[in-house]
């Protein structure tokens, strides 16, 4: 095999790879987009004014492996696992004591 192709080869499965772990990660900027979508409706009118910035990432782990145990577990179930995984990586990313704590509004 040429050298070439080799590195084409091996540049694609680095590509794969990132992707899948992108995937497996959660996609905060979709997140960001889903969390204002499905949880601000509440969160900041008739809820808790809930931004990324109001936990710790320690906090939104937490939060988020005993998620059935959440008040609105009924708007949790309603939001497909993937999605929730994107929402998570919003929340985490710009959390309290990330380097870029963010507040909604
Ligand atoms: C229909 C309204 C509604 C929607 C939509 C909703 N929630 Fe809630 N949520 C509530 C209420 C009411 C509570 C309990 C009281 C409070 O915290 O204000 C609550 C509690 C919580 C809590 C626990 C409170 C805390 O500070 O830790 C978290 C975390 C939470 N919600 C996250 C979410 C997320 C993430 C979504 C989107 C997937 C969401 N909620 C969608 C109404 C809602």
């Amino acid at each position: 095999m040429k050298r070439s192709s080799i590195g084409v080869i091996a540049a694609l499965i680095l590509a794969l790879a990132a992707a899948s772990l992108a995937y497996a990660e959660g996609n905060a900027r979709k997140g960001k987009f889903l969390y204002r979508q499905k949880c601000r409706t509440c969160h900041g009118t008739t809820a808790s004014d809930l931004s990324p910035s109001s936990k710790t990432q320690a906090d939104w782990k937490k939060t988020f492996a005993k998620w059935e145990g959440v008040k609105c577990v009924k708007e949790w179930k309603a939001v497909s696992e993937a999605d929730r995984a994107d929402i998570f990586a919003y929340l985490h990313d710009y959390a309290k004591d990330s380097p870029t704590p963010a507040k909604c509004n």
